[in-house]
């Protein structure tokens, strides 16, 4: 079978499965097979599978098929440009937690860029992308990476190695705050915000994903609670919170956001929330 035959018959076996972006999946799934990047891919369409590929590619179409994550099958995830190894230890990234980054990076210029030295911790950092692309583009920033999940960081560990920043990027093991030294400029957070309910109906590959990162006690805002108020302690003054949240939870975390920090700048982008004191 030549590769166009492949991808068009996987293509239609995952949109009978209902997955979205079938296309692109598919040729994900057979790029990877393959070794192959997507110039490389679309020159060679014409090109015959061995049967071993062709064997290898449709066990990948079928661990997709049973609802197994897309990135937990390639073992990669793009975030903000750079390339993360993703297991299912951790969260696979997701475009809009981008947004985290950009929010930190955009409060950094505020403070003057690159001059100062800034202390960052990534609370729940899971495969570390928030922490290893806010070290990547910030030279003058330490960042604190934390998980209660030590899988998670051996995970982290790698993407930190990969991308050259030991030592910019520290890994730390605990309970949110706990992990650190004592406070610092920005604490920036992706943490788990469903709630019990909420995780029932989730598709079946967003389920495969470790509950720990999803799934934040009965109304959603166990994690967030603590993170805010912990902030208080956390946070030097003048520095960045900035929390990804679920849009149903953003009158709560700003109701919890304005108590907590009277006086605090507090502003919500799109369906993250970032509050500044
Ligand atoms: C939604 S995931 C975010 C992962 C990563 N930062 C990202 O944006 O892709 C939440 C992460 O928080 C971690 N986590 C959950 N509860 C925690 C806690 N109490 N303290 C520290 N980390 C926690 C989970 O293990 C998971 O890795």
């Amino acid at each position: 079978m030549r590769l166009r035959e492949a991808w068009a018959r996987s293509r239609r076996q995952l949109e009978r499965a209902s997955i979205p972006d079938a296309d692109i999946e598919a040729q994900v799934l057979l790029r990877n097979t393959l070794g192959i990047d997507r110039a490389t891919f679309h020159a060679s369409l014409d090109r015959e599978l061995s049967d071993e590929d062709a064997e290898a590619f449709e066990r990948s179409v079928q661990r997709r098929i049973e609802g197994e994550p897309l990135s937990y099958i390639t073992g990669h995830r793009e975030f903000y440009g750079l390339d993360f190894v993703v297991t299912p230890d951790v969260l696979v990234p997701r475009q809009e937690t981008e947004l985290l980054v950009e929010a930190v990076l955009e409060y950094a210029r505020s403070r003057g860029g690159d001059e100062d030295a800034i202390s960052i911790a990534d609370i729940g950092t899971g495969s570390g992308c928030v922490a290893v692309a806010l070290g990547a583009h910030m030279s003058n920033a330490t960042v604190y990476a934390t998980d209660v999940s030590e899988g998670a960081l051996c995970v982290a560990g790698e993407n930190v190695r990969r991308h050259g920043l030991d030592g910019r990027v520290r890994l730390r093991h605990g309970d949110l705050f706990e992990a650190l030294d004592g406070p610092v400029d920005v604490v920036v957070s992706n943490p788990p915000y469903l709630s019990e309910e909420e995780a029932v109906d989730l598709p079946l590959d967003v389920q495969r994903e470790p509950r720990v990162a999803l799934v934040a006690g009965s109304d959603g805002m166990d994690v967030l609670l603590r993170l805010i108020v912990g902030a208080r302690e956390y946070v030097k003054p003048g520095g960045l919170l900035a929390l990804e949240i679920d849009p149903r939870r953003v009158e709560a975390v700003e109701r919890l956001a304005r108590g907590t920090f009277p006086g605090g700048e507090i502003g919500v982008i799109k369906a993250h929330a970032g509050l500044e004191r």
